[in-house]
């Protein structure tokens, strides 16, 4: 199972380079690393389990953070709905390609993190409010989805990851909280 130990950290030179294309059809080492990664991504968010193996909690990983320098990435977004209880993205990704966006752009109110950095980078990380994207499922089959707002926030961070960016990288240094008209800040 993955544990902390297991996750690169910045500064490790993986975390910086563009991942390789995963080869289809799938094969069940890919399939494997998928499945742990969402595995870890569960128990992350399990209270018990998170304090048992000391796991920080998360809703996004990527295989480069693994040190595997692929495109795979798994998501695991709750619901804030207590009448829709079932997670909002509960998936595997291979080679998730992003082919439009709005015009829109957005911002969490809390900035970001990243279970690959140990201390709090303060400011707004802006992304686009809407993308469409595509990619290939674990079972091997090609899917087109549209993304809004949080969910649509996470999957941009951990597609970032595939292409060597870290979330800090869109921080303006100078003043981090300095925002554009009409960026949509979300809470
Ligand atoms: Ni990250």
């Amino acid at each position: 199972m993955i544990t902390m130990q297991d996750i690169i950290r910045e500064g490790h030179p993986t975390l910086r380079k563009i991942a390789e294309e995963v080869a289809l059809p799938l094969s069940k080492e890919d399939l494997k690393t998928g499945e742990e990664m969402l595995t870890f991504l569960r128990n992350s968010q399990d209270p018990e389990l998170a304090e048992k193996y000391e796991l920080r909690g998360g809703v996004g990983l990527a295989a480069p953070q693994l040190d595997i320098s692929k495109r795979i990435i798994a998501l695991l977004v709750p619901s804030n709905d207590p009448e829709k209880p079932e997670p909002i993205l509960n998936t595997v990704m291979y080679n998730p390609k992003i082919i439009s966006h709005s015009v829109q752009d957005a911002c969490l109110s809390d900035g970001e993190g990243c279970l690959s950095v140990d201390r709090d980078v303060p400011g707004y990380v802006v992304r686009h409010d809407k993308i469409t994207l595509t990619y290939t499922d674990s079972e091997g089959i090609l899917q087109k989805k549209r993304l809004k707002n949080y969910e649509a926030i996470v999957v941009q961070h951990e597609i970032d990851h595939l292409n060597g960016v870290m979330f800090y990288d869109h921080i303006n240094s100078d003043s981090p909280f300095a925002l554009k008209d009409g960026v949509l800040v979300i809470e």
